[in-house]
């Protein structure tokens, strides 16, 4: 029988790309039954303030398996992100980011990247605590607890035992915000000391990005409250070939959405050639969790072939002369047609 699963296509390129996924996972053979919300903008203008109405929280806490393409959030002003509202409902505190290259089939001089980036997902500036303070100071602050420090922490330690990792690198500016990026630093050497088997180092946020830019094959797992694990992992995506390509998971306790890295990108929207890669990295993620791996591999290595065929969208650069550039819908198509041949 099939999975029921929540989906929502979000904005610029959101329905492009999740019609390519959706399309792939069809033919894939992925026994999932998608159950259509609409959130965001339209949503908004129609009168619901949090841009998610009733009905589509009713699906969410039903499937509790959400695939979300990218929405648009307005900036400096108007609604919350919606991102962060159904992350901190539905109380996903983990967001796990793969970054991998793909040599030689993307180009990039990092020929081994393989580093996942376990980004705390609900506390940190990204609470939204922000207030006028007086007519010419703003304020913003930054929550950082010790129960959510502690879960994220004992997380990222257990994902790196679960997958074979050797290292976790904690990431804060704990040099600066004592308090804060303090404490985030000393759980996680208070619970490291329970992984003897893994290697446990620290780096302050502005070299460890520098070293990430530089250097991102001396990664493997990387651990970092919500802003830094923000920035860096598209650091880390766009250094292994285009934030195109990676996906993430948001992961609560029996709950998890999944998604692409990157935004909406308005500048490409309703072209036709958005990398539907990313959101397709976070489809088989999903399909890992609800527990039909044999499609994720079946479409991952699909996926693998396509590229190594030299075909890809446009924001990839491969220097073979092989390649052939596609708009998202062909290469959807490349991807399915080369499904079960490896
Ligand atoms: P963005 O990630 O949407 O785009 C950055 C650049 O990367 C653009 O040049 C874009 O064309 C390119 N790009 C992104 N995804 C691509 C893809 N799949 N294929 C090819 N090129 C791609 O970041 P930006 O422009 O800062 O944000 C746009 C909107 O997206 C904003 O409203 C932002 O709030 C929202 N956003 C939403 C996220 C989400 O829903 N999880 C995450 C990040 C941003
Ligand atoms: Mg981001």
């Amino acid at each position: 029988s099939k999975t029921p699963i929540t989906v929502a296509y979000g904005d610029g390129i959101g329905p492009e790309i999740m019609e390519a996924v959706l399309r792939i996972l069809e033919a894939g053979g992925a026994q999932v039954a998608p159950e259509v919300i609409e959130i965001g903008e339209s949503v908004y203008l129609r009168g619901a303030s949090s841009g998610i109405e009733e009905s589509a929280w009713e699906s969410l806490r039903r499937t509790r398996v959400f695939l979300k393409a990218p929405i648009t959030t307005p900036q400096g002003g108007g609604y919350k992100s919606l991102n962060v509202t159904v992350r901190k409902t539905l109380g996903l505190y983990a967001n796990v980011r793969p970054v991998q290259s793909y040599e030689p089939f993307v180009t990039t001089k990092h020929k081994s990247i393989d580093l996942v980036i376990v980004r705390e997902n609900e506390e940190d500036l990204y609470a939204g605590i922000e207030h006028q303070q007086t007519d010419e100071v703003v304020q913003c602050l930054k929550l950082i607890s010790r129960p959510g420090t502690e879960r994220i922490v004992r997380y990222a330690f257990e994902f790196a035992r679960r997958n074979g990792r050797r290292k976790v690198t904690c990431i804060t500016k704990d040099n600066i915000m004592k308090l804060t990026d303090g404490l985030f630093h000393r759980v996680f050497d208070e619970i490291g000391q329970e992984y003897p088997e893994l290697q446990k180092e620290h780096m302050i946020v502005d070299i460890g990005a520098a070293r990430l830019a530089e250097m991102p094959e001396r990664f493997d797992v990387i651990l970092a409250p919500n802003l830094y694990g923000d920035i860096l992992s598209d650091i880390a995506a766009e250094v292994a070939g285009s934030v195109g390509l990676a996906g993430s998971a948001n992961v609560g306790d029996g709950v998890a959405m999944f998604e692409a890295v990157h935004g909406s990108a308005p500048d490409i929207a309703g072209k036709g050639v958005a990398n539907p890669s990313g959101l397709l990295q976070g489809a088989v993620l999903m399909l890992v969790h609800i527990g039909q791996p044999e499609a994720a591999a079946r479409i991952k290595n699909a996926w693998l072939k396509t590229l190594e065929d030299g075909i890809h969208t446009p924001d990839i650069y491969d220097e073979r002369v092989s390649e052939r550039k596609v708009g998202t819908q062909e290469f959807a198509q490349a991807v399915i047609e080369r499904l079960g041949q490896e």
